[in-house]
């Protein structure tokens, strides 16, 4: 059965539709004191798909719950599908006594599943952060889907780390040039980005990067197109966390349209990552 928190009700419902696999009911109360109770009523299967985007310290602990639901209603066997995974940018100690919270979070889903699958992590390197095996599947192709007919395209990463998923987007669309900026950031909410040499005057601009969060770094890419004469500027992402007013500053900044998977579901979630999870549950 799959078993969705309430952060991935959307997308749970298209796998369960995808693998032809049972939704189960599910409950997500809270108490008076503000502990949570994620609950599955009815379920009653062997194996158990819990589905949980991460986005808050609340989904962490709903992820939790849910394995051990499960398993106390009878599942032998429990997958769990971290489409988003949050704390994932934290992978290491970056100044004296700071936690790796990746690590963290990691060692406590694996204490209630026998797999774990995730989405574009930040960095590949934290699946080795889990004790259960952890796969990861790649979205970055699904994002070129949405994108309309484009004029002499290019596609930016804003970083040289963002680079191959550009590419990836680039070679889904099936033309274009690929390029980076280069990018450093001053803190979590303010960036530096160089502009490049890579002539964008009267083109279609693409921007792809894993996440969009604060919006940050796309509305300042999007500004040095602007400032370069580019055409039309998209910004596509896998994980559309767009925290805060995101979302306005990449409408203030020109934005032609956001397009992001549904690992978290937003209104710009228009792809769905559920056909490429399922191809990975099936194998
Ligand atoms: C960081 O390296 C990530 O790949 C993204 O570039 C970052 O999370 C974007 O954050 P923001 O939208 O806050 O600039």
């Amino acid at each position: 059965m799959i078993v969705s928190a309430s952060t991935s009700q959307s997308l749970a419902s298209s796998l369960a539709a995808e693998l032809d696999e049972p939704l189960a009911a599910t409950e997500y109360e809270r108490f008076p004191d503000g502990e949570l109770c994620a609950s599955v009523p009815e379920f009653d299967a062997d194996r158990a798909i819990v589905v949980c985007a991460t986005t808050t310290s609340d989904a962490h602990l709903e992820a939790l719950q849910l394995q051990d639901a499960v398993r106390e209603a009878g599942a032998s066997e429990v997958v769990t599908v971290l489409p988003y995974m949050g704390y994932a940018r934290q992978d290491s100690a970056f100044a004296a006594g700071q936690p790796v919270s990746a690590r963290a979070v990691a060692r406590a889903i694996s204490t209630g599943t026998d797999r774990v699958l995730t989405v574009n992590p930040h960095e590949a390197s934290v699946s080795e952060f889990f004790d259960v095996p952890c796969d990861t599947v790649d979205a970055a192709g699904q994002l070129a889907a949405p994108l309309p007919a484009l004029d002499d395209p290019v596609f930016l990463a804003p970083d040289a780390g963002a680079r191959e998923l550009a590419t990836t987007v680039r070679d889904a669309y099936g033309e274009g040039s690929v390029d980076h900026f280069e990018k450093t950031r001053h803190s979590a909410t303010e960036v530096e980005i160089e502009p490049h040499a890579a002539d964008v005057a009267g083109r279609d601009a693409v921007l792809v990067d894993d996440i969009v969060a604060t919006g940050s770094t796309m509305a300042t890419a999007i500004s040095h197109l602007r400032e370069r004469d580019a055409a039309r500027a998209f910004v596509t992402c896998v994980h559309p966390v767009l925290a805060g007013t995101a979302r306005t500053r990449l409408a203030r900044a020109g934005v032609e349209a956001v397009h992001g998977t549904d690992t978290i579901e937003r209104a710009e979630s228009t792809v769905s990552v559920a056909p490429a999870l399922a191809d990975a549950l099936s194998e």
